[in-house]
């Protein structure tokens, strides 16, 4: 099927950044994409508009039931000046998934590529160019209904809007120190964990905002009924090597099933390094940062691509990982991955359409 997107264009565009140094996520392109839905015609009117502040009546559902997905996804542009997305047919699928998870009807996976590769074409001479910038691709659903009762929205907007980036950390891929969270739990099995829902991040906010005041950048989330094995770190998979294999929490519920987890994990089977997904307790890290055998610890996802671990807190004992600086591993699947996204290396996986 072919889908005819109308497009407005904007009749005030607005200056480019001069610079990459902007904080994550505060500067918008032009246009956006919008979908809507209602019970009688399902999903219609699929349309591209110049960027603009949307109504909504104050009873919308998505206010007061947090009905609502997002994913997170880039498209880059390589030196011969072709556009680059990265595995989005990964994200269209996941969006589904949380969609599910979440009452709001499916959307057709067909029409959220074509969507994002339209917006991406019409806001094509905002994707920067240098290295570690990209333009980051936020499609999102939304409740609308105005009803306060407690049931799915019969009303919801599908809306994909782009930000031009740069790094995600102001400081690059320089090790964080985590502070491995004792008293907060971000998702539990059989909750919403794995589907990417705005409530995960809100529930994840005090915890955050607890470890910043204490001079951290991010927790390490346990799970929420032992209290025992790791999850997740800040918004982030989690990856640590452990002598010469590379292990990270399996996909138990909870977790979230990132797209660069999962590229990472294909990254080093292709290497030949060991990879094992399974459950990791703290006790097992913490045991084989004594014992020497804790290499290397990093995050993974969209926004940061990796994020080296420098340091774990965990009972008032502070365990530095690697002498604090990126490692070796950390560097190389940073370099593998982001030269894979740029065009710059060979993508043997076909990640990039
Ligand atoms: C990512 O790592 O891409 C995230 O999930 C963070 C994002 C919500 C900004």
């Amino acid at each position: 099927m072919t889908y005819t997107i109308p497009v407005e264009l904007t009749s005030s565009p607005k200056p480019k950044p001069a610079h990459h140094n902007q904080a994550f996520g505060t500067v918008f392109t032009d246009h956006m994409f919008i979908l809507d839905y209602d019970a009688e015609q399902g999903w219609h009117d699929p349309r591209i508009v110049p960027y603009q502040p949307i109504q909504l009546d104050p009873a919308a559902k998505v206010f007061h039931y947090g009905q609502t997905v997002f994913e997170g996804l880039k498209a880059y542009l390589t030196e011969d000046r072709r556009i680059l997305m990265f595995r989005p047919n990964k994200n269209i699928e996941r969006l589904n998934l949380s969609n599910r998870r979440l009452s709001i009807p499916d959307l057709d996976e067909e029409l959220v590529l074509e969507a994002l590769k339209q917006i991406v074409l019409v806001d094509r001479d905002w994707i920067p160019s240098e290295p570690g910038t990209s333009l980051y691709i936020r499609p999102f659903v939304i409740a609308t209904e105005p009803v306060l009762g407690v049931a799915p929205s019969l009303q919801y907007k599908f809306m994909i809007i782009l930000s031009v980036v740069g790094s995600y950390y102001a400081e690059g891929i320089n090790p964080v120190g985590i502070y491995v969270e004792p008293k907060y739990v971000r998702a539990v099995v059989g909750g919403v964990g794995n589907a990417k829902t705005a409530g995960n991040y809100a529930a994840g906010l005090k915890a955050q905002d607890e470890a910043t005041a204490k001079g951290y950048s991010q927790v390490l989330w346990l799970d929420g009924v032992h209290r025992k094995y790791i999850e997740e770190v800040g918004s982030m998979n989690v990856f640590f090597k452990l002598g010469d294999t590379v292990v990270t929490p399996a996909l138990n519920g909870s977790i979230l099933d990132g797209v660069t987890r999962s590229s990472v994990i294909q990254l080093l089977q292709h290497w030949g390094i060991p990879v094992e997904e399974r459950a990791i307790s703290i006790d097992e890290i913490i045991e084989a940062h004594r014992s020497g055998t804790l290499v290397e610890a990093f995050g993974t996802g969209t926004a940061a691509v990796i994020s080296p671990i420098g340091s774990l807190e965990w009972q008032d004992e502070k365990l530095v990982i690697g002498q604090g600086v990126t490692g070796e591993l950390s560097s190389r699947v940073y370099d593998a991955i982001t030269g894979i996204q740029r065009g710059i290396l060979e993508d043997p996986f076909g990640w990039v359409i």
